[in-house]
């Protein structure tokens, strides 16, 4: 039983952003539970490169789509560690399509809202019911920017869409006993399963509209996924913040009459 770390379960913490954040709450003193679906690995690699860094963690496998195998999951934690303090949903349940609507089969839409509306309904649903217990948590969804894109990605879009009204149904039960929740919408983010997508002219347009002046790296989600748990930000909850180097501000510059202000 760890009664002394905190504990921090991240979904899909084998690869990506997961992977880097699960790493970041190891330096920060947690004991991980580093979640994945089906490579183990990839899962283990993680939990190796926590120890190196003087952390402790364990890899548990789990698909958080299927409600019997979530429901096993938190219980097993809860028996093991006693409690729970963060849950980080992120895990990429289904990949996004970027077909456009007209070619877009509802099999293939119907396949991404579900996946990742799944993907955190059964854990949000049994933390819940643990954090209650504890009058206290954190929980962080894992959202992105494409929520709010109009033509491209439109499944996607939707289901990311419909976590953030999902979200603060959720903050607001967690108010009632004193835990947190908050989403965190990550623009454009070099992992390997997006980076396949990353063209040389993409991402010069995204480093050139970043205020990082580079792409944005899974290490800096990582280290906002930290923060927003830690307890400098006991007092926020039911908030959507972006992270996306700066391209959604830039965006909503008025780009055609920005001379008429200077
Ligand atoms: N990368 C970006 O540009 C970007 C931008 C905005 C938002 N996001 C969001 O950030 C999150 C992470 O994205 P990523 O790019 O880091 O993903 P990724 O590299 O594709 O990694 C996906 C991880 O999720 C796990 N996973 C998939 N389905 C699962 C399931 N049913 N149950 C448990 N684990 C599962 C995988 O486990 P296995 O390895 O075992 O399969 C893997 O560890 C996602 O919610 C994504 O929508 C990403």
């Amino acid at each position: 039983m760890n009664q002394h770390k905190r504990v921090a379960l991240i979904s899909g913490a084998g690869r990506g952003i997961g992977a880097a954040t699960a790493r970041e709450f190891g330096r920060r003193g947690y004991h991980v539970i580093v979640n994945y679906r089906s490579n183990i690995d990839a899962a283990r690699d993680v939990v190796a490169a926590i120890e190196e860094d003087g952390g402790s963690a364990q890899a548990v496998q789990a698909d958080v789509c299927d409600g019997e195998q979530v429901a096993a999951l938190v219980e097993g934690v809860r028996e093991e560690h006693g409690h729970i303090d963060v849950l980080v949903c992120n895990a990429n349940t289904v990949g996004p399509s970027f077909q456009p609507l007209a070619e877009l089969s509802w099999a293939s839409f119907a396949e991404k809202v579900n996946g990742e509306l799944s993907g955190v309904f059964f854990l949000s649903q049994r933390i819940l019911a643990v954090m209650r217990e504890q009058r206290a948590g954190r929980i962080i969804f894992i959202s992105s920017t494409a929520a709010d894109f109009i033509g491209m990605a439109v499944a996607h879009s939707t289901a990311k869409a419909a976590l953030n009204t999902f979200s603060r149904h959720v903050a607001g039960i967690g108010a009632q006993y004193g835990v947190t929740v908050n989403t965190l919408a990550f623009g454009a983010v070099r992992t390997e399963s997006s980076g396949q997508g990353f063209s040389e002219g993409l991402q010069g347009h995204l480093t050139d509209r970043s205020v990082l002046n580079r792409l944005v790296e899974p290490e800096d989600a990582a280290r906002a996924v930290a923060t927003l748990a830690g307890e400098d930000f006991g007092a926020v909850t039911g908030q959507l913040i972006r992270l996306d180097g700066g391209y959604d501000i830039l965006d909503q510059q008025f780009h055609p009459l920005t001379s008429h202000f200077d």
